[in-house]
């Protein structure tokens, strides 16, 4: 049984496709031991509250660097013993401290097919508004392990998802969600746990 972190910022609806995987039976292997959050203001802290799991928070600008950070994230990580760290919506940057103890450990999903719109800068609706300006006809979303290297770990799974002529950021957002984010992310989860990704 591998024990999950998922780390957050926002709404949580990512966590919420994680818990509703694993209330349904689908990820057998796996337990989502712990929520952690950058902000004691993130909506995905209430979706764990509600449903039992423990939360923590860690605010980046509490700590002076990033090595810092990256210190206080893993003497949490030990104290919950954590398997599998979940980016889902996590607007920090990790330092290479946090991504080298655990290598191929964590993933990240990312709303746009990686190499596009990827990178500093592309989070959140900026991703879909880049998409939308520069007028691609496809988009979707990635599934990635987390290296030091800004959205640029080894590709686990994408999904392509279609751009609508009457597409704003906020329609393209949702769909991309629906569509692809909250598919790949619970079934890459579950391939982890299962051993099928290594
Ligand atoms: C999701 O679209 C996720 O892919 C994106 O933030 C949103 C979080 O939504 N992550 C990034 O942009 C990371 N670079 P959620 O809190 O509802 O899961």
């Amino acid at each position: 049984m591998l024990r999950i972190a998922v780390f957050v910022s926002g709404g949580g609806t990512n966590l919420q496709a994680l818990i509703d995987a694993q209330k349904a039976g689908k990820n057998p292997n796996g337990e989502i031991a712990l929520v952690l959050s950058s902000s004691k203001k993130a909506y995905a802290l209430e979706r764990a509250r509600q449903n039992g799991i423990a939360t923590e928070i860690l605010p980046r600008r509490q700590y002076a660097t990033v090595d810092a950070y990256d210190e206080a994230l893993l003497q949490i990580m030990e104290r919950y013993r954590i398997d599998l760290v979940v980016l889902a919506g996590f607007m920090c940057i990790l330092g290479s401290k946090f991504t080298k103890a655990y290598d191929r450990r964590i993933i990240n999903v990312h709303p746009s097919l990686i190499p596009s719109f990827c990178g500093d800068g592309f989070y959140g609706i900026h991703v879909h508004e880049a998409a939308l300006s520069y007028g691609v006809k496809v988009t979707g979303a990635t599934v990635h392990f987390v290296n030091e290297i800004t959205d640029g770990g080894q590709i686990i799974m994408q999904k392509a998802v279609d751009v609508l002529p009457n597409d704003t950021p906020e329609t393209l957002q949702r769909r991309v969600m629906e569509e692809a984010e909250w598919v790949i992310l619970p079934k890459t989860v579950q391939l982890i746990c299962n051993g099928e990704i290594q």
